[in-house]
């Protein structure tokens, strides 16, 4: 028998920059090709936001969006939980200046550092936060202004990761049995340095030093961050699936986190889900972290491959590193 779930999704939305950035763009300026990236990663363009586009300027679209399909207000909102690691400043948190542009009065808001699992991470939150009986209305979002972050002269990141943001509004579930029927989340900070940013924190603050050595952008070693996701998103399905009372068989359509097709294909083989049932958009955003699968939810609405009571899994693997799978009645 599957779970019965306390929470549900009920509206999501979300918001892109403007500004599309091809692969061609990039041979212009760093010594790669449309060729190596596309096959190695699947991805052929990303969006990525302009000066005049703010991170909190496109959680804004994005949880107008959401809020409106949920049919709630700003002022229905109990807390905005915010999934980053790229905010617009480092203080306040970005929920709390999303708050105000929202105009959310009666919402508590702060941000959480999950990166790509952020928002998985913000829906584990949201989840508690209604069981518990502190919260009714929940704006959850996964937001990234990845340019940011990213060294423009280091081929081996700057052609991954795109921006962009997605909220969705979770409430108590209702008798019909859909909402989030298992979350599961994991964290291993041993291997927190196959991908982190060395400085620009409290230990070694912003100085003319660390931007002569651009340690202030994202440092990966993507070989071992492949391998250790392909593994940690395969054991993350199987334990959804498990803990939701499913088989692999039931699931409607896969929305993994969108890194790198190859890892979306092992991850989809393993968990015995044909990628006929995978919706994939890493070829036109990019590796937008926490922005990722509600981005790709938003598409597959669209696009109509989600419909009232398709059952959805989501998995989404980052820095941390971190991991997380869910298993969703829409
Ligand atoms: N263009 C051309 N050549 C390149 C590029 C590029 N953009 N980037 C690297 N190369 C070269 C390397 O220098 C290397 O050359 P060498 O053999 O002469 O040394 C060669 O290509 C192979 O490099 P690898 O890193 O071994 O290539 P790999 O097949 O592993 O692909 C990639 C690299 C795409 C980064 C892959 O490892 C990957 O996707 N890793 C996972 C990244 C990820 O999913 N991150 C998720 C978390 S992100 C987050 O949390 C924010």
């Amino acid at each position: 028998m599957s779970a019965t779930p306390i929470a549900a999704i009920a509206g999501l939305g979300c918001a892109v920059p403007a500004r599309v950035v091809t692969n061609a763009d990039f041979e212009k300026f760093l010594e790669t090709s449309d060729q190596w990236i596309v096959e190695r990663t699947g991805i052929r363009e990303r969006r990525i936001a302009g000066p005049e586009e703010s991170l909190s300027g496109l959680c804004k679209e994005a949880s107008i969006c959401a809020m409106q399909r949920a049919g709630v207000s700003a002022l229905d909102l109990d807390a905005i939980v915010l999934g980053t690691i790229s905010p617009d400043r480092r203080l306040p948190a970005m929920a709390c200046d999303l708050q105000a542009l929202l105009g959310a009065r009666n919402a508590i808001a702060f941000d959480i550092a999950a990166a790509c699992p952020g928002w998985l991470y913000s829906l584990a939150i949201a989840e508690g936060l209604i069981a518990s009986g502190r919260a009714k209305t929940v704006l959850t979002l996964g937001a990234e202004k990845l340019s940011s972050v990213t060294d423009w002269t280091d081929r081996s990141t700057a052609v991954l990761f795109g921006d962009g943001a997605g909220a969705a509004v979770v409430r108590p579930a209702g008798p019909d049995g859909r909402g989030i029927l298992s979350l599961v989340l994991g964290a291993d900070g041993e291997l927190a340095e196959l991908l982190y940013i060395p400085a620009g924190g409290s230990c070694e603050p912003v100085s003319e030093k660390v931007v002569r050595e651009r340690t202030h952008y994202i440092r990966m070693a993507g070989r071992e961050v492949f391998k250790k996701a392909v593994l940690a998103m395969a054991k993350a399905c199987d334990d959804a699936l498990a803990r939701a009372g499913v088989e692999a068989a039931d699931i409607d359509l896969l929305v993994p986190h969108q890194a790198n097709l190859r890892i979306i294909e092992a991850t989809a083989k393993h968990a015995g889900v044909p990628m006929s049932k995978v919706m994939v958009n890493v070829d036109r955003y990019g590796n937008t972290s926490a922005a990722s699968i509600p981005i790709a939810i938003d598409q597959a609405l669209t696009e109509g491959r989600i419909r009232p009571g398709s059952l959805l899994m989501f998995v989404t693997f980052g820095a941390g590193f971190t991991w997380g799978s869910a298993v969703v009645r829409w």
